[in-house]
């Protein structure tokens, strides 16, 4: 692989052994996947934040960069974490729990990433422009990066993001490249899509059927961020898809080139009915409804508030809801949540329903709106998921 002056030295070690090895991780993988050459990115979005997913192996990690102080070279955010920041005893997380997972976050801060704690960076000033190359690592944010907003970004691992952050370099392979992010399966949606649910069953039927395969997806009309952001979550959890294309809707539909389409399929009702009976049981004793897989936006917000605003929840029943620290300190969000809260309805920033270990250990029946929230979740024997669109929840859920 060609590697400038530059890259070269910093391999070597002459910006220091953490540069070095952060450099030969870099390498190793563009060598793997025959990347040509190194290419510095833009921005860096780096998963691996919550103890109840790293574990106790993050400190090791850790262990690896502390003799020397290195900072990130581009901006870089972290994904949620296992808990909320400031009200994390409400969420019944115990104190040995917030520990660690307050040093991990400072760890990270350390190295000059901005402790966002969010898989929605776009949501809250950070969009990334046509055509610039990223590390990120949140499997949903990956794909929006590449579909909704055109830039090019592989699935990267926690590691690799924050080698990339720490180098300001990636390899330049996969969907760095024009030709690796061509469409080879053509979806024509034949139903309607009336609710973000709706946006996250097709991507999650999608996903499911033709894993890692890029789509084309046709008869679409409108194509919201917030209707995006559900049908990438959903794509990528069943299918490790980073990229989809929708015709005349997303930045690249215009330039792709279709030859290498080699199956044309059809999204119709029954398909995306096959979703919710995927995620439904027999009884309708839910104890906890959540939204905001993933982080629930302002307009996201804005629906639940006005459609509850005059309800009373019912008993017993918890809701919460999920977003990051910017959309809830917004000005315009603060009434929105005095009312919510008011209600009853809990609202929780820097980590969410799947990264967090309460929900899926505390609660029997879970409610949600996101089918990645609905397979995550599922994965536990003990719990119960069943996945409808928020109209539906919000319509079920007051006396
Ligand atoms: Fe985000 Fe958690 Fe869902 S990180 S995409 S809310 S699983």
């Amino acid at each position: 692989m060609f590697l400038t002056k530059k890259q070269e030295k910093m391999l070597e070690g002459e910006m220091g052994e953490v540069i070095s090895k952060n450099m030969k991780l870099i390498v190793k993988l563009g060598e793997i996947n025959e990347a040509k050459k190194l290419i510095p990115i833009k921005s860096a979005q780096i998963a691996g934040v919550s103890y109840f997913t790293v574990g106790e192996a993050i400190f090791s990690f850790f262990n690896l960069f502390s003799k020397e102080n290195v900072k990130v070279k581009v901006p870089s955010w972290l994904n949620p974490a296992g808990m909320d920041r400031k009200n994390w005893e409400k969420m019944g997380i115990t104190e040995r729990f917030a520990e660690k997972q307050f040093q991990i976050i400072q760890k990270y801060e350390e190295m000059g990433v901005e402790s966002t704690l969010t898989c929605t960076p776009y949501l809250i000033g950070y969009q990334p422009n046509y055509g610039e190359h990223l590390a990120w690592s949140e499997s949903s944010a990956v794909v929006m990066a590449n579909s909704f907003f055109g830039a090019r970004t592989n699935r990267e691992g926690g590691p690799s993001a924050l080698a990339a952050a720490l180098t300001g370099f990636t390899a330049e392979y996969g969907f760095h490249l024009t030709e690796k992010r061509q469409p080879t399966i053509k979806v024509n949606v034949e139903t309607n899509l009336d609710t973000l649910a709706d946006f996250s069953a097709l991507g999650y039927w999608y996903g499911k059927n033709f894993h890692g395969e890029t789509p084309f997806i046709t008869g679409l009309s409108q194509l919201s961020i917030n209707e995006a952001k559900m049908l990438s979550s959903a794509i990528a959890a069943s299918g490790s898809v980073a990229l989809f294309h929708a015709k005349n809707l997303s930045p690249e539909s215009e330039i792709i080139s279709l030859d290498n389409i080699k199956e044309k399929i059809i999204f119709s009702e029954s398909e995306k009915q096959s979703v919710y009976d995927c995620f439904t049981q027999k009884d309708t004793n839910f104890d906890i409804v959540v939204i905001g897989c993933p982080h629930a936006s302002l307009t996201e917000l804005v629906i639940i508030h006005s459609s509850l605003k005059d309800k009373v929840l019912k008993k017993n029943l918890k809701f919460w809801v999920f977003t990051s620290q910017k959309v809830s300190n917004s000005k315009k969000f603060k009434p929105i949540q005095r009312c919510l809260e008011k209600k009853g309805i809990e609202i929780f920033t820097d980590t969410c329903m799947v990264v967090s270990p309460i929900v899926r250990t505390k609660y029997k029946h879970i409610l949600t709106n996101s089918a990645k929230a609905s397979k995550y979740l599922s994965n536990s024997k003990q719990t119960k998921v069943t996945f409808r669109s928020l109209h539906h929840i919000l319509r079920n859920v007051t006396e």
